[in-house]
């Protein structure tokens, strides 16, 4: 564990800004997290940096989670009980469990980030949360460097939600994830428009756990930047949920308006429509812009710092605000 000297971040995070540690360390096992901790408890963790938008330097140690490894724990005719250190690619793991015929995660391929932040926001992607696989989630408690280990249910799962975006946030460090995953008879979930339009297209009528996930591929491919080319971080906003009385309002003066009943009060309006009809869709301010394909996506062309692409989201909300009357809430962690 060697402690590093003034590092630029900016491959670190998939928005590809460019701002320094003063300090950084990268960890590769939890023995070696548990020894720094012993000795530093204000830190700041970065894993594949793929849900943050970092607006100036850290002045924290920063600490690269690097624990890396897959374990299946046990097997039997339906089930593999899998668990997966912190560090793992999340699309890696995803193609990983194609390869071995583990079903139930396929929908959530190439959704950028490591394994040991899919609980934390409860990743999702057509029609499929990762909450829906996990058994355990196991973190070091920063306070006491005790191992923790909490249940499905303890993570109290919700929507882009956990316990540790809320009660546990910055108390617990998450070093892996258990899943349970299927081994036949696999749930497919093919009902999400996009996915059925795409299989049909290919002509297959019983998709295998592969035909779903190069399904979702070429979907997320056609609509969403790869941070690899353009800095994004998936989408900025949450998809706003408002109450019935206020949608049958809306509807009137926007007959067109999307939307998914989510209760028998509540609906679900598309962030990406909001922001489309408010004329941000394809617009470039400077290098921060919003993706021309999906407007729930902001992207750095190049060398937007944060401040700017947090700017523009401001102004994204308050003109979403002003034409809908609708809050929209940023997704993304702003680092300030
Ligand atoms: N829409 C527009 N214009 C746009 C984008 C979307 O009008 O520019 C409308 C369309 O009516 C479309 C609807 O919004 O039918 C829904 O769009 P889409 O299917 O692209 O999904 P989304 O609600 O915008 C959510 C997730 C994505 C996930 C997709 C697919 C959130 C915040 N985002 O987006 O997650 O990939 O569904 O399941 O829930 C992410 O979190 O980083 C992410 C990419």
């Amino acid at each position: 564990m060697t402690i590093q000297q003034n590092i630029s971040l900016k491959n670190y995070n998939t928005f590809g800004i460019s701002v320094n540690a003063k300090r950084f360390v990268a960890v590769t096992s939890v023995y070696e997290l548990q020894q720094l901790l012993k000795v530093e408890k204000d830190l700041f963790l970065l894993s594949g940096g793929s849900n943050m938008l970092l607006t100036k330097n850290i002045e924290k140690l920063v600490v690269h989670l690097d624990i890396k490894g897959i374990s299946i724990d046990r097997e039997d005719a339906n089930f593999a009980y899998l668990t997966v250190n912190a560090g793992e690619d999340w699309h890696e793991f995803v193609l990983y469990c194609i390869s071995q015929n583990y079903g139930g995660i396929e929908n959530l391929s190439l959704i950028p980030g490591n394994v040991g932040t899919c609980p934390i926001q409860n990743i999702g992607a057509y029609g499929v949360e990762v909450k829906d696989t996990i058994t355990k989630v196991e973190g070091l408690d920063i306070e006491t460097e005790q191992l923790m280990s909490f249940s499905n249910e303890a993570c109290n799962f919700g929507y882009r939600n956990s316990i540790f975006k809320n009660s546990h946030k910055g108390k617990i460090i998450l070093t892996s994830v258990g899943f349970k995953l299927t081994k036949k008879d696999h749930k497919l979930n093919t009902t999400y428009g996009a996915i059925e339009t795409e299989l049909t297209s290919k002509n297959i009528q019983k998709p295998s756990l592969k035909d779903v996930s190069d399904a979702v591929i070429a979907i997320r491919k056609s609509k969403l930047p790869d941070p690899k080319e353009i800095g994004n971080s998936g989408s900025f906003f949450k998809n706003p949920v408002i109450s019935e009385t206020q949608f049958l309002e809306l509807q009137k003066e926007f007959p067109k308006i999307p939307s998914y009943k989510i209760s028998d009060t509540e609906i679900k309006v598309p962030a990406g429509w909001l922001i489309e009809q408010s004329g941000f869709k394809g617009k470039r301010f400077g290098d921060a812009g919003v993706h021309e394909k999906q407007a729930l996506v902001l992207v750095n062309y190049g060398n937007a710092s944060g401040e700017e692409i947090y700017q523009l989201a401001q102004k994204i909300q308050k003109t979403v605000f002003n034409k809908f009357g609708i809050s929209l809430e940023i997704e993304v962690n702003i680092i300030q």
